[in-house]
């Protein structure tokens, strides 16, 4: 084995340096760089030398060939996100926080698929086989015929894959692997790549589909796994909030599909449940809507979804007022509150704002700043919103609202519900059973919520 010499990898960003230094001049972090040594197998060729003795042949870009038959697992929320079931010979990375279920949806997905037939095995390097047996039968997989591995070595794994032809095959995690071919301990970025850049190729190889299992570090980013995501196919961050049930598969990167999509899962006693319809899941039930609550009819992924937004803003004790959000952006959060602050006069000086999204769930949709918007004037205002009402909007710094798209299924899902009313941008659809206050000024839609009763 040649030694090529050492490099210095940042263990946050990936980043790789030919010198030390005690900060990371790609990210930033402080004393991540570690040294790691790299090495080519014998006999590989830089890669100026294998692309000339290949050559270049140029093709059109007709003769397109059939769409590739996937595989579903069963499992119909996961087969969503996938883009309708996995793409045989594909590579996809699950990304969470330790604790969040991963390994518990895998395990699913595995026995799931291995019931409709397919060849699936599940490789942890984290859980003895004992273990992964015994919560399979708490769970009620017992049935499956799911090939269990403990094994850490990348060696003996991809021998051990190369032996049987294998679907669908669980690594869990990838950052417990380690290749022998270089000197860096498991987890480490060298390692992390490596063996991914091994069983990626397997995969496109054998026509079988990998599911590498990869944690989450506590600032969010996927350290570690975070240069895989370029490696593979598909990306899908599993998420959930803690003392919520309620667990969100979401496609970040999909080269098969739409990476809008999110799997809504809730963990019980028997792994995670299915919730094939969530759109009423994250409304706060029961009881009136109180001042600072207004629910927003958005869109996640192809679905409606109807999620209750809470604010509250109250008189500071401290110099410094707090801006406290939940499940919301807070950079957009600093926005609104500047907008509803210069266009509509309402004042959030010297006062704590808290901003919460209801059931554990994250919204990014730009559409839902009327929703926030609507909430922290209710709060301020101390005006319920109409209990029956729905909100949804884009705000720009102007202060006007603009349209969003998608209103008619946003609109028809909130009077399935029982909603009669909707605060919504001026281009809002007309849907039966639903009347819509048309706002064009965020200024307007205040002036609405203070002007209860609404006719
Ligand atoms: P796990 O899949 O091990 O998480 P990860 O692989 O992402 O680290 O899930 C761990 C949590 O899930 C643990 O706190 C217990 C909970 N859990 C249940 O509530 N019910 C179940 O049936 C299972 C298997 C786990
Ligand atoms: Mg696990």
């Amino acid at each position: 084995m040649a030694r090529d010499g050492a490099i210095y990898a940042c263990q946050s960003c990936g980043a790789v340096h030919p010198k030390w230094a005690g900060q990371c001049p790609a990210c930033g972090a402080w004393n991540s760089l570690a040294e790691e040594v790299v090495s080519r197998p014998p006999g590989a060729l830089s890669p100026t030398r294998g692309a000339k003795a290949r050559g270049l042949v140029f093709e059109g870009l007709e003769n397109l060939s059939p769409p590739p038959k996937r595989l579903t697992t069963g499992l119909a929320e996961f087969d969503r996100v996938c883009g309708g079931g996995i793409v045989p010979g594909s590579a996809i990375l699950v990304a969470g926080d330790p604790g969040v279920g991963k390994s518990t949806l895998l395990l699913q997905v595995c026995a799931s698929a291995a019931r409709r037939g397919a060849s699936c095995a599940y490789v942890s390097g984290e859980e003895a086989v004992e273990q992964i047996r015994e919560r399979a039968h708490r769970m009620g997989l017992a049935d499956a015929s799911v090939k269990l591995g403990a094994e850490t070595a990348l060696r003996a794994v991809v021998e051990a894959l190369k032996r049987e032809q294998f679907d669908l095959v669980i690594i869990d995690s990838i950052q417990t692997l380690w290749s022998d071919a270089h000197e860096a301990g498991p987890g480490s970025v060298t390692q992390v790549r490596a063996c991914a850049g091994e069983l990626v190729r397997l995969a496109k190889q054998r026509g079988m589909t990998v599911i590498l299992v990869g944690h989450v570090t506590k600032d969010g980013q996927i350290a570690g796994p975070k240069m895989v995501e370029h490696m593979v196919d598909a990306v899908f961050s599993f998420e959930g909030e803690r003392g919520y049930p309620f667990r969100i598969l979401r496609g970040t990167k999909n080269r098969f599909g739409a990476t809008d999509e999110i799997g809504v899962f809730e963990m019980g006693d028997a792994g995670l449940a299915e919730v094939r319809n969530p759109s009423a899941l994250f409304l706060n039930e029961g009881g009136q809507r109180a001042a600072g609550a207004a629910v927003f009819a958005g869109i996640e992924g192809s679905r409606p979804v109807l999620v209750e937004f809470q604010a509250l803003v109250a008189p500071s004790v401290y110099g410094t007022p707090r801006r406290a959000v939940v499940g919301w952006d807070s950079g957009r959060l600093a926005m609104v509150l500047a907008v509803l602050e210069a266009r509509c006069g309402l004042g959030f000086g010297g006062r704590d704002v808290y901003l919460n999204v209801a059931g554990g769930l994250r919204i990014s949709e730009p559409a839902s700043d009327l929703a926030a918007a609507a909430a922290l004037a209710s709060s301020v205002l101390d005006v319920a919103l109409p209990q029956d009402c729905v909100v949804f909007g884009e705000i720009s710094l102007s202060g006007d609202v603009r349209p969003v798209s998608r209103s008619e299924m946003r609109l028809k899902e909130a009077a399935k519900l029982g909603f009669s009313r909707a605060l919504a941008p001026s281009n809002a659809d007309i849907v039966s059973g639903i009347s819509v206050a048309n706002v064009s000024r965020l200024s307007d839609a205040v002036a609405r919520i203070g002007d209860q009763p609404w006719t």
